[in-house]
């Protein structure tokens, strides 16, 4: 695991927007996976304004969103979808028909079109680059604790503290779906190269117990350490409760100048 430390949210941003540019220009036809929140807004930002300002070409990139809510249709302003168009796929080059999200309000047999989402990642040639961010109870996509880690795209209760993290995003009064459809555990490991982004304090004990702790179905986040190519990016609140720090890199350019010579 790369563990880099940033200094503050908006370098963290540029960082991060920086390794998915990075791996776009490499391959024009990146299989990307996205993550909804907080934490990924700055780097859509940065990512939109490379497009503006440097050229950054996404009309053959390919996306897989992590999750939606159960029941919301895609025009539903707390939809992963609303959230994906309003804030990167409306201002980018992005072919809609390479976009990629659960839908909330697929009717019939859920499995089965859970299984058809995993057939499509599978069909599209699997994930190249999976951003993801961190629940404050170490939920990568909406994989609770006590998921298996070897889970796959599924159905999934949402946790309490979940359900009262994300109300700031819902009106007041405004029913919250209290389950998701989430790509597993099992299907994120599957991806070639992870990117977990981390920010804030109320992130700092998830963290440290994804990173430092045992590998637990409890902290479905720890499944990273048995991943061969993980990139954490942390700023200082969110790794403030890290202890192994001399293990950890806060010279960004000397880590991806290695990482570069070491390809
Ligand atoms: C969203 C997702 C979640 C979030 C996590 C952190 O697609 O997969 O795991 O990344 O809940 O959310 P924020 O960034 O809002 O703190």
């Amino acid at each position: 695991m790369f563990v880099i430390l940033s200094k503050g949210y908006s370098e963290l941003s540029q960082q991060s927007a920086g390794i998915v540019s990075g791996a776009i220009r490499k391959r024009p036809d990146l299989r990307l996976g996205l993550a909804t929140g907080t934490t990924p807004l700055g780097m859509y930002r940065e990512l939109v304004r490379m497009h503006r300002e440097e050229d950054l070409d996404f009309s053959r990139v390919v996306t897989f969103n992590l999750d939606e809510y159960l029941g919301l249709a895609a025009d539903h302003p707390q939809s992963a979808h609303t959230f994906m168009q309003s804030n990167f796929f409306d201002y980018v080059n992005i072919a809609p028909e390479n976009i990629h999200i659960p839908d909330g309000t697929a009717l019939g047999d859920l499995d089965q079109y859970c299984a058809e989402y995993e057939a499509t990642i599978q069909r599209a040639g699997g994930i190249d680059l999976q951003i993801l961010g961190i629940g404050r109870n170490g939920h990568i996509g909406f994989n609770e604790p006590s998921s298996s880690l070897a889970s796959r795209t599924r159905i999934k209760t949402l946790t309490s503290q979940t359900l009262e993290d994300n109300r700031r995003l819902f009106q007041e009064g405004q029913p919250m779906p209290e389950a998701a459809i989430t790509m597993g555990i099992g299907t994120i490991v599957d991806a070639r190269k992870i990117l977990l982004l981390a920010s804030g304090t109320s992130k700092a004990r998830a963290l440290a117990r994804a990173i430092e702790g045992p590998v637990t179905a409890f902290v479905t986040a720890s499944a990273l350490q048995l991943h061969r190519d993980v990139t954490i990016l942390a700023d200082e609140q969110a790794a403030s409760e890290l202890s192994e720090s001399e293990y950890y890199r806060r010279d960004f350019e000397v880590d991806s100048r290695l990482r570069r010579a070491a390809k």
